[in-house]
Parts: structure tokens; C-alpha cells; sequence
């Protein structure tokens, strides 16, 4: 993990699905940087609760909470960023990383498959995009925390723009995310409201142990990574934290590639 910057002080950061894998790895980064943090989880209570002890008992932390919603249900998004201003008296940086993945093949792809994935990964991380412009406004500018109005990071994947046989619904509702995100920076980027995206490749988390959790899958994985290796949520995490500070003030409406070279078409090494 990085050294600490305390590029955050001051700040308060909501991550959405940090209980486990990346959305973890990035709390924990924000709040190495000094942030306050808004855990957010959806089912795993146990793993919000390690991920929150980790920021509190580090004492070069922030602070953390935890918040339960379901980030696809309007009211518990509401009552997510109520809690986060009632406890910390106003959001600066929204990241919107929950997501999960019910992959079938098209033409067996139940409805309720595919409305649970975009319900997810696209629906929720416009409930919780409008939430947090809805706080920054009201709140207004903070010059001595950040030169921003307020700060949001989308978590894409490379699927915004690889195409993903066998998992429709999940590749839709990225390459969905990428519009969602440009139109922000679009129509809110005059009132200094920073949106990006970031795109992670393949990294060691729950999401895809069926694949990098044996031998057979791992090679099959590192086939279409030209750098050769399997990320780990950490680093995601470096890069979230780099992308909510002034550090990186000018970049707006970008999405940024983690991913090992993924999308630089590894297939054609030899091939075309
Ligand atoms: C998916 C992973 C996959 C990776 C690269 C991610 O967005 O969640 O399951 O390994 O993309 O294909």
C-alpha cells in the first residue's frame, strides 16, 4: 500500500460496496489520506466492520462509519448520504464503486438477471451521482479543503469498452457508466464538480476467484494482460485517492485504465 499523503484532510468520502475487494481497498486509502470515510455495504456486515476498525485503529486515519443501503433503492441511497452529512456535515467525494456480476449467456439471461445487474451497476451509481451533486450544491465551495465543489469517481471496467460474451448485462451497464460519467462532467463540470471514471482490468477480488483462483483460469487471465500480472485491490485504491485530490484537479470526464495493458489488445501479440 502506498505511503500516506494527506491529500484528504478535511474531507469526507463515501464508498459505496466497501466491505470487501476493491471498494475496501480504496476506503482504506482514502482514510490513509486523512479522510473521513462512509463504508457503505449492502449484505457483508462483517467485512464493513473490518474495513472500519482498520480506518479507526489506524490513528493517522480519518474517522469511518458504516452505513447499510442497497444503492439501487432510492430512499436507502438518501438515507446513506442523510447519515454521512449527520455525522460529518457534508460529503466532498462520492465513490460509486458497488457492483456485482450474474453472468449467463443472452439467450438465457433471466429479466430478473439483467434489471438486478443494471439496477446495480448503472441505476445505483446514478442514485448515489445525484445524491452527491444534490450535497455539493448545497453546501457550496470549500477553498481551504479542495478547489472542487465536490468529487466523483465512477468504478467502470475495462468491460466500458470491451465487449463480454456471456455477460451481457454486466458489459451494458459499464459501457452505460462511461456516458453517465461524461454527461456529469458535461453538465456539472461550470460548477467545479469533477467526475472520472476508473477501469479496472482483472483484479484479485470475490467478483472473479472462479477464474484467478486456479491454475488453469489464472493462466487463461494472464493471456490478456500484457503486463503479466493480476492486479490486487490496493492497486485501485492508490490510484481512487490520487483521483479525489487537487493533485489531480485538471482531469475531468476521463476514464482512467487500471488494468495491466487489457485494453491495448493483447490478442493481436501475435496474431493479425
Ligand atoms: C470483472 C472481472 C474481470 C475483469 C476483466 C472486471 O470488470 O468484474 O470479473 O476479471 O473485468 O475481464
Amino acid at each position: 500500500m502506498q505511503k500516506p499523503n494527506k491529500r484528504l484532510i478535511g474531507q469526507t468520502c463515501i464508498v459505496t460496496g466497501s466491505s470487501s475487494g476493491i471498494g475496501s481497498a480504496i476506503a482504506k486509502s482514502l482514510g490513509k489520506e486523512g479522510a473521513n470515510v462512509v463504508i457503505n455495504y449492502h449484505s457483508d456486515k462483517e467485512g464493513a466492520e473490518e474495513t472500519a476498525q482498520w480506518i479507526c485503529d489506524n490513528e493517522k486515519c480519518g474517522q469511518a462509519i458504516i452505513v447499510k443501503c442497497d444503492v439501487s433503492d432510492e430512499a436507502d441511497v438518501k438515507r446513506l448520504f442523510k447519515t454521512a452529512v449527520a455525522t460529518f456535515g457534508t460529503v466532498d467525494v462520492l465513490v460509486a464503486n458497488s457492483g456485482i456480476q450474474i453472468d449467463h449467456p443472452l439467450h438465457e439471461m433471466p429479466l430478473k438477471d439483467w434489471k438486478k445487474v443494471l439496477g446495480i451497476n448503472l441505476t445505483g451509481q446514478f442514485l448515489c451521482a445525484k445524491e452527491a451533486i444534490l450535497e455539493f450544491k448545497r453546501r457550496g465551495m470549500r477553498k481551504e479543503v479542495s478547489n472542487s465543489l465536490g468529487k466523483i469517481i465512477h468504478m467502470s471496467s475495462v468491460h466500458e469498452i470491451i465487449p463480454w460474451a456471456g455477460h451481457v448485462n454486466y458489459a451494458v451497464a459499464k459501457g452505460g457508466l462511461k456516458m453517465l460519467m461524461e454527461t456529469i462532467c458535461q453538465e456539472y463540470g461550470p460548477e467545479k464538480i469533477r467526475c472520472n471514471s476508473i477501469a479496472p482490468g482483472a483484479i484479485k477480488t470475490d467478483i472473479n476467484k472462479d477464474v484467478w483462483g486456479n491454475e488453469e483460469g489464472r493462466e487463461k487471465m494472464l493471456k490478456v494482460i500484457p503486463y503479466k500480472k493480476i492486479g490486487e485491490p490496493d492497486d485501485i485504491g492508490s490510484v481512487a485517492s490520487w483521483l479525489a485530490s487537487d493533485e489531480s484537479e485538471y482531469i475531468n470526464g476521463t476514464t482512467i485504465f487500471v488494468d495491466g495493458g487489457m485494453t491495448c489488445y493483447p490478442g493481436f501479440t501475435q496474431n493479425g
